[in-house]
């Protein structure tokens, strides 16, 4: 049979580009280079890419880079709404533990530490949440003193970096558990919002017809020494855009109940009338290898 130039097992271009690789000083670098040459090469043949195509992909990268500081990236929030952030969450997740997701773009290292049972309500509107729950391993053993890094967005739906009319460190803390690896703060119950769309990103996602709306959601990083890192999120059950995150960031076991809460200790504590809303949610960590 004659050989096609768009199949990609005949074409030498492909061959000779893998092959480019397979000298890299870090083998794992060359092995993953190669493969990716390997896919996008796929990618062109299969797709038959025009070269009017092509150059308007190297367009958007352009305008990707032009938009990109340090405070806004550009190619995170591509890599996100491609679900290629989130599919470096499924393939690198260690099994047993806390589904992991997105980052996101909000998250800062320098939020305060605040003492374990705080209040980050601090007079704003919204509905007040008391988050609470524990830090576990993977056989339910409590992990004492585990690191809780919490952020959200307002009632507004925007984050402190988004509305300057929020103090930078709204709606945001670190805490450390107790011995018995429990954690509580009292919050506001987070609302929908929506993906930046004044770059090329947005762009894509209108010339798509694509939902540029993620579903409400709490952001949290769990660690603790000798454990592997949790980057994830919690969604109250029943919010919008839950079964269409443009950011594909859901996971069943990330969705969480707002229930009613009876405990008048609590209540007492944060100046609130029984019942007020709650969540809880344990947060299960895997021993690093
Ligand atoms: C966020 O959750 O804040 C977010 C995640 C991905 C892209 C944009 C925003
Ligand atoms: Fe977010």
């Amino acid at each position: 049979m004659p050989a096609s130039p768009n199949h990609l097992s005949d074409s030498q271009v492909t061959v000779d580009a893998i092959e480019s690789f397979a000298h890299a000083t870090d083998p794992r670098m060359g092995h993953v280079m190669g493969l990716l040459v390997k896919h996008l090469h796929a990618f062109v043949a299969e797709s038959h890419l025009t070269k009017a195509e092509w150059l308007k992909g190297l367009e958007f990268l352009t305008a990707a880079a032009k938009i990109t500081t340090d405070e806004r990236n550009e190619f995170s929030l591509f890599s996100d709404v491609m679900g290629i952030s989130s599919m470096v969450d499924v393939v690198s997740q260690p099994p047993g533990g806390t589904p992991s997701s997105v980052l996101g773009p909000f998250h800062n290292h320098d939020s305060n530490v605040r003492a374990n049972g705080c209040d980050l309500t601090d007079g704003q509107a919204g509905e007040r949440v008391w988050l609470h729950g524990r830090v576990l391993d993977v056989h339910q053993n409590p992990i004492a003193h585990a690191q809780i890094d919490f952020w959200q967005n307002a009632d507004n739906g925007l984050y402190p970096a988004q509305d300057s009319a929020q103090d930078p460190q709204n709606l945001r803390c670190k805490l450390v558990c107790d011995e018995k690896g429990e954690f509580n703060l009292l919050t506001i119950r987070p609302h929908p919002y929506t993906v930046p769309t004044d770059g090329p990103v947005g762009a894509l996602l209108a010339a798509s017809n694509r939902n540029i709306w993620r579903p409400a959601h709490y952001h949290v990083i769990v660690s603790a020494p000798g454990y592997v890192g949790l980057v994830t999120e919690l969604f109250p059950a029943g919010s919008d855009y839950i079964d269409n995150d443009t950011v594909f960031g859901v996971r069943p076991g990330l969705i969480v109940d707002v229930k009613p809460c009876q405990d008048s200790e609590v209540a007492n504590r944060f100046g609130l009338t029984t019942p007020f809303k709650q969540v809880a949610f344990d947060f299960c960590l895997v021993k690093q290898a």
